[in-house]
């Protein structure tokens, strides 16, 4: 079952900062989540479109210019990290996981990881980008079909591994309070991975591994690894 630092690894270093992946690459991780918001061209790594809960800073994206924003703290003394900070950063040392969290996002992720594959040290099997607007998935597997997809769901309707795999998604990303056997076997039998979120509880983790998922997201990736016994 793979490890995946939520937000870098976010129970020790502000969320989505530079410091919570680095904490993250430290406990060698499998693979990154981060979150990417759009704003003039730019990808920052941002769970929010609100500044509030995360910087000092009042607020939404869209009420700052590129430069403003880059000016705000992220919580750990450095800006609001750019997607393309992050990738430098990781440098293919572990997968990543780019949740796409509002619209315009695809096409500059699209040329990041492109950019990334050509001149840092990833491949392009070390990338899944996931939304909950599942049309951007659409998109991205016909536009770039070589980076996989993960669809997100924050709840359990009826055929969705069915519409995951029409979609040509790789993996399906669901909440721990939806998730069962029948699913899992049923997302499985289509070809799909399952990854769930958010995991920080000993027990939880030790569940779903048994119901076979394929990955888990924890805000502490260090007790994840332990659990799973790989630390
Ligand atoms: O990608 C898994 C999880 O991060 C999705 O929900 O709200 O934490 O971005 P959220
Ligand atoms: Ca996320």
């Amino acid at each position: 079952m793979l490890v995946i630092a939520h937000r870098g690894a976010s129970g020790y270093a502000p969320e989505n900062s530079h410091s919570a992946i680095c904490r993250a690459l430290e406990m060698n991780v499998d693979a990154i989540e981060i979150d990417l918001h759009s704003v003039e061209g730019e990808l920052l790594v941002i769970h929010d479109r609100w500044l509030h809960r995360t910087t000092q800073a009042r607020g939404q994206l869209k009420d700052y210019t590129l430069a403003q924003l880059r000016e705000i703290d992220a919580g750990d003394g450095k800006p609001i990290p750019t997607l393309w900070e992050v990738l430098q950063l990781v440098d293919g040392r572990c997968d990543l996981n780019l949740e796409l969290k509002c619209e315009h996002t695809l096409i500059p992720t699209l040329k990041n990881l492109d950019q990334a594959v050509n001149a840092l040290n990833f491949t392009p099997n070390q990338f899944l980008i996931s939304s909950f607007n599942h049309h951007l998935l659409n998109e991205s597997v016909s536009l770039q079909p070589k980076f996989a997809t993960g669809a997100l769901i924050a709840s359990c309707p009826i055929d969705y591994a069915a519409f995951a795999q029409q979609l040509g998604c790789y993996a399906i990303h669901l909440d721990i309070d939806f998730i069962n056997q029948a699913f899992v076997d049923d997302a499985k039998a289509r070809g799909l991975k399952v990854f769930v979120y958010t995991v920080d509880e000993e027990s939880d983790i030790r569940y779903l591994e048994e119901l076979g998922v394929d990955g888990i997201f924890s805000n502490y990736p260090d007790k994840a690894l332990r659990a799973v016994k790989r630390l």
